[in-house]
C-alpha cells in the first residue's frame, strides 16, 4: 500500500470507525497501529515493521496467523456452503466438530449449543439454567453467583455477572442483581493471608454465602484457574475443586467460562482438567476456531437438555437463537483447528513451552515495580505497583498500562495491559528462542518505563 494512501485510510477510520475499548481521542495526535499482515506470530504493519502478537490478536489465534491447515478448511467450506439458518436444519460441518469435541470433554457434557462469541455463549448457559429450573419445579431458583474480578462478556447479563467496575462504570442501573464472592485473589488476598499459609478461606465464602441462599441459586459462573480481563489472576486448583464440589452439594449449576482458559491456554486442553471438576455447562468461544472466525458453543448435560424435550404444547422450547448459530465457515475454521491440535501435537509441546514462559517471567520479580509474577500455562502476567513492599498500587492517571503498549510498540511488541497488569498470551505454537525474545523485550519494556514514572 502507498503511504500516501494509508495516510488517507487512516484519517479516514479517525473520521468514522468506533474502536472498541478505546478512548478515541489518543489518536488526535497519534495513528492506529495499522496492520497489513500477518505470519505466524508476527503482525506488519503497513511500514513493515514487525512486531510479536503476544496476545495472539485477543487470546484466540492459538496457532498463529496465516495457518495453511485452517485456511484450507475455511476454503474449501467457502465452494459448498457459506451460511444457512440452524433452526431444524443442519449441514456436516458441526456434526463433525461435535463428534471431535465429545471426545475431549467430561462423559457428562454430550448437548451442544452453538452461537458466535463468548458473551453468548455465556448468556445461553444462563438462560438454559434458569429455563430448567423453572420447567423442573424449582423456579425460585433464579439468582446468580460469580467472583468478583471475574469477566464474562459484555452484553448486559454477562457484565451482570462480570467483576470488573471499569467495565461496568455506567451500566449498573442496567444490571441484574446477584451473588458475588471475592476472588481467589492470591496477591492481594481479601482475607489477608499469603500462597504459603492460604486456607481457602475464599472458598468457605462461598460455602457460607450457598449455605444462606442456596436455595434461591440457579448457577455459579467462574473462569476455571485463571481469571483473564479482571487482571490476569492465576489461582490454585484446590479452590476449583472445592467451588466444584459445593455446587454439586447445593443442587447449583457450575458454569466454567471457558472462552479465554480453552484449547490449550491453561497448559492442559481445558482449564477443567487442573481439578477434576464436574462442570454443568461449559462456555467455549476464542481458540474454538483457532481465531479465524467467530462461532462458540455451550456444552450441557443430558439431564439439562432432557428437561426441554417434550411436546411442543408443554412450552418447554429454548427460544434463542442468533443469525450466525453454527455458521458453516467458523465450523470449518474449528475442524482446522482440531486438525492441528493433532498434527502439531500441540497440547503435548505444551508442558514445554509454558515451562519456558513461566521460568523466564519469574525473573521479572526482581524489577523496582514488579508487584507480582503469576501465571499458568501459556500465560504469564506481571503486575505492577509503585510501591512493591506496600503493594501500593499507581495512580491511574498515569496510565501505566498504555506507557508500556506504547515503549512495547518501538521493541516490536503489541502488548495490551489490563490497567497496571501486563501479561503475555502468545500463540501456543510460539518457539522457545520466540518466547525468550519476547520475555527479554517486555523486561526491558517495563523496566525502562517505570524507571521514568513516578519513582
Ligand atoms: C472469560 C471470557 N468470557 C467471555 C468473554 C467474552 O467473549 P467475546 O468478546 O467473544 O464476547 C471473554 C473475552 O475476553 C473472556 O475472556
Amino acid at each position: 500500500m502507498k503511504r500516501s494512501d494509508a495516510a488517507e485510510l487512516l484519517q479516514f477510520d479517525f473520521n468514522h470507525i468506533w474502536h472498541p475499548y478505546t478512548q478515541m481521542k489518543d489518536f488526535e495526535e497519534r495513528p492506529l497501529l495499522f496492520i497489513d499482515r500477518a505470519e505466524g506470530i508476527f503482525l506488519y504493519d503497513i511500514d513493515g515493521n514487525r512486531y510479536y502478537d503476544t496476545i495472539s490478536s485477543w487470546w484466540c489465534v492459538i496457532h498463529g496467523h496465516n495457518h495453511p491447515v485452517i485456511k484450507k478448511r475455511i476454503r474449501e467450506q467457502m465452494d459448498r456452503l457459506e451460511q444457512l439458518h440452524f433452526a431444524a436444519a443442519t449441514h456436516e460441518g458441526p456434526i463433525r466438530l461435535v463428534k471431535r469435541l465429545l471426545p475431549l470433554l467430561p462423559e457428562s457434557l454430550t448437548r451442544f449449543f452453538f452461537s458466535d462469541n463468548g458473551s453468548t455463549a455465556n448468556e445461553v448457559a444462563l438462560k438454559i439454567s434458569i429455563q430448567y429450573w423453572k420447567q423442573t419445579g424449582r423456579p425460585e431458583r433464579e439468582k446468580f453467583v460469580s467472583l468478583e474480578r471475574g469477566y464474562h462478556g459484555d452484553t448486559i447479563g454477562a457484565l451482570s455477572l462480570g467483576g470488573v467496575p471499569f467495565f461496568e462504570g455506567p451500566f449498573s442501573s442496567l444490571m441484574f442483581d446477584s451473588f458475588k464472592v471475592p476472588p481467589p485473589y492470591c496477591y492481594r488476598c481479601p482475607f489477608g493471608q499469603d500462597r504459603e499459609r492460604c486456607q481457602l478461606q475464599c472458598a468457605d465464602a462461598v460455602a457460607e454465602l450457598f449455605s444462606e441462599h442456596g436455595q434461591s441459586i440457579a448457577a455459579m459462573i467462574m473462569e476455571p484457574m485463571l481469571i483473564g480481563a479482571g487482571g490476569m489472576i492465576s489461582y490454585p486448583a484446590p479452590y476449583l475443586e472445592r467451588v466444584g464440589k459445593l455446587c454439586r452439594e447445593h443442587g447449583i449449576h457450575l458454569i466454567l467460562d471457558e472462552v479465554a482458559t480453552g484449547f490449550g491456554r491453561t497448559g492442559k486442553m481445558f482449564g477443567f482438567e487442573h481439578a477434576g471438576v464436574q462442570p454443568d455447562f461449559l462456555c467455549l468461544s476464542k481458540g474454538l476456531t483457532g481465531g479465524y472466525l467467530p462461532l462458540a458453543l455451550t456444552v450441557t448435560t443430558e439431564q439439562i437438555y432432557n428437561a426441554f424435550y417434550a411436546d411442543y404444547s408443554q412450552g418447554k422450547t429454548f427460544f434463542h437463537g442468533h443469525t450466525y448459530t453454527a455458521n458453516p465457515l467458523g465450523v470449518a475454521a474449528a475442524l482446522g483447528s482440531l486438525d492441528v491440535f493433532q498434527q502439531e501435537q500441540v497440547v503435548e509441546k505444551l508442558p514445554g513451552r509454558s515451562a519456558c514462559l513461566q521460568n523466564g517471567a519469574a525473573r521479572f520479580q526482581e524489577l523496582e515495580h514488579v508487584g507480582d509474577v503469576r501465571g499458568i500455562g501459556m500465560a504469564a502476567a506481571f503486575e505492577l505497583v509503585q510501591d512493591k513492599d506496600e503493594k501500593r498500587p499507581y495512580d491511574p492517571d498515569l496510565r501505566m498500562g498504555w506507557q508500556v503498549y506504547l515503549a512495547g510498540l518501538e521493541k516490536g511488541l503489541i502488548l495490551r495491559p489490563l490497567a497496571d497488569v501486563v501479561y503475555l498470551m502468545p500463540p501456543l505454537c510460539i518457539e522457545p528462542d520466540q518466547i525468550e525474545d519476547i520475555l527479554e523485550r517486555t523486561y526491558d519494556t517495563i523496566r525502562d518505563v517505570t524507571a521514568g514514572v513516578g519513582g
